[in-house]
């Protein structure tokens, strides 16, 4: 499919969606969320694909946030349209049924912070500025940063970042447990590639099924959330990844996986 704002490139089994609008530091208006979803819709339909993930295309930003210059004019009614469109794009992200990582290369402002957190676990270059300053411009986060945040790093910190707009460096956000990884701007992709290969690697079964337990049993009663680990546990001795994943412990090779 052919897009205008984002770039979606396929190498083996993993897929890049960059967004790509650098002049206007890759924000993110109505057009671009479109064609995000679209992306992601054509990870998801392609089975052959194990990882996906996101980042910005140039130098200096991941994201910059949602598009002022398309908000500016925008009354409530529209103002509610665009914050739904944010919410299910990022909700088509946080639910894809494999993993997403996003490579966050600069300024991730925003709906910047907001489409980063929706993914499984953010890589951040050291060169990579998170925040929420939308207070700054008389309203607050839009797309998920006022539920998200204070999910991963608790209220406290995250209503700090968002009362304040405050803007915190990659290293910052590593210790609030925002970004797993802090690596030097030019490796960035590569070392994302290596986790993503790494995953890819694994029984792409086990992998579905344990991002889909962590995610659906989050907010559930830790006893009902067990339960749920061990029907999905037991659903994959359905497969034969798990003869194969066993057996070939067991024989001292590597694992051969067909995802099914
Ligand atoms: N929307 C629209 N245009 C933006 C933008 C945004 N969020 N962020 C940057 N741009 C544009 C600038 O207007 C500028 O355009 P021109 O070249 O046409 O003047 C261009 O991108 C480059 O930006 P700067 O000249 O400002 O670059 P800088 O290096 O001086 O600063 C920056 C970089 C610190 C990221 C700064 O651009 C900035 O603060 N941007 C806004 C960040 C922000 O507030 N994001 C939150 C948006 S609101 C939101 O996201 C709502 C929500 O929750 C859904």
């Amino acid at each position: 499919m052919e897009y205008k704002n984002i770039i979606l490139s396929l190498e083996n089994e993993i897929a890049v969606l960059a967004i790509n609008r650098p002049k206007a530091l890759n924000v993110l208006n109505i057009e671009t969320l479109k064609e995000i979803q679209s992306g992601v819709q054509e990870f998801k339909d392609n089975a052959a694909l194990r990882v996906l993930i996101i980042t910005g295309t140039g130098e200096k930003a991941f994201v910059a946030g949602a598009d002022i210059q398309e908000m500016l004019g925008m009354n409530s009614i529209e103002a509610l349209n665009f914050s739904r469109l944010g919410h299910f794009t990022l909700k088509m992200i946080q639910d894809l049924d494999r993993p997403v990582i996003a490579a966050v290369n600069g300024f991730a402002l925003g709906g910047g912070t907001e489409l980063a957190l929706a993914c499984d676990f953010i890589w951040a270059s050291e060169t990579a500025r998170f925040g929420l300053p939308e207070v700054t411009l008389g309203v607050f986060p839009g797309f998920g940063g006022t539920q998200r945040l204070s999910r991963l790093i608790g209220k406290a910190k995250a209503k700090e970042l968002i009362v304040t707009g405050r803007v915190i460096n990659a290293q910052e956000a590593f210790q609030m447990g925002i970004v797993n990884r802090v690596v030097p701007p030019a490796s960035l992709m590569e070392e994302t590639k290596k986790v993503a290969s790494q995953i890819a690697a694994n029984g792409p079964v086990g992998v579905r099924l344990a991002k889909m337990v962590v995610e659906s049993g989050f907010n559930m009663d830790l006893w009902e959330a067990c339960m749920l680990e061990s029907y999905a546990f037991s659903l994959a001795f359905s497969t034969e990844d798990q003869k194969e994943g066993m057996k070939a412990f067991l024989e001292k090779r590597k694992p051969t996986y067909k995802g099914r």
